[in-house]
């Protein structure tokens, strides 16, 4: 019988369980503490908004350079349908999710603490409206190169990979220093 590998389904579905199991518990300590609402339940919120951020933002860093390097890799050989699996997880497993819990703590904050008042906040989430619009163009080109369709160049994906870098900075200095 031949070793398992990380790229098979088995481990592959394992690993979207784990992280299942996570989001079910994450998800469940929010109700837990919205329900409860204590004191400092504002801080206990903005603490898992910003987890959830980091996650999102780890994702959104990361899949730019698999698709440089899958741009090498002929379609159909055994390091592209690796690639395509490594694409399809970091997708599914941790942006998805990520990107959800950033959107709705954010604006839940938004609502609870600032009745979606002050330019910073406009700003910001008009920053993140354009962050989710790269991730959405990722995760369409996840798909393209699961049917091996048309690819882009690795300069490409290396000049994409700076605009979720720069708006990152511009929503951090913004809802930390808010300048307006
Ligand atoms: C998805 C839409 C988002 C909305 C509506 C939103 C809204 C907010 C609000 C209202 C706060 C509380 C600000 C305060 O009390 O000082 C906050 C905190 C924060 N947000 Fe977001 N946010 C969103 C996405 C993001 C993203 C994508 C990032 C990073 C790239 C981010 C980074 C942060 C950070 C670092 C804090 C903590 C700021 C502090 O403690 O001073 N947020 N967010």
């Amino acid at each position: 019988m031949a070793p398992e590998k990380q790229v098979d389904a088995k481990p592959g579905r394992r690993a979207a369980l784990r992280a299942t199991m996570a989001l079910i518990v994450f998800v469940g300590l929010i109700a837990l503490l919205v329900f409860l609402q204590p004191e400092s339940l504002y801080l206990w919120v903005k603490a898992f908004h910003v987890i959830a951020v980091i996650a999102w933002m780890a994702g959104l860093f990361y899949m730019p350079r698999l698709f440089i390097y899958h741009t090498d890799a002929e379609p159909g050989s055994v390091q592209s349908e690796t690639f395509k699996v490594m694409e399809k997880r970091l997708l599914k497993v941790i942006m998805n999710p990520a990107m959800m819990i950033s959107w709705a703590l954010g604006l839940y904050l938004a609502w609870d603490i600032y009745g979606f008042q002050g330019g910073w906040l406009h700003a910001k989430i008009a920053l993140v409206v354009a962050l989710t619009l790269a991730h959405m163009h990722q995760s369409r080109a996840v798909r393209q190169f699961a049917v091996d369709g048309p690819r882009k160049t690795a300069r490409y994906w290396r000049l994409m990979n700076e605009i979720p870098t720069v708006l990152m900075m511009l929503i951090v200095i913004l809802v930390i220093v808010k300048p307006f």
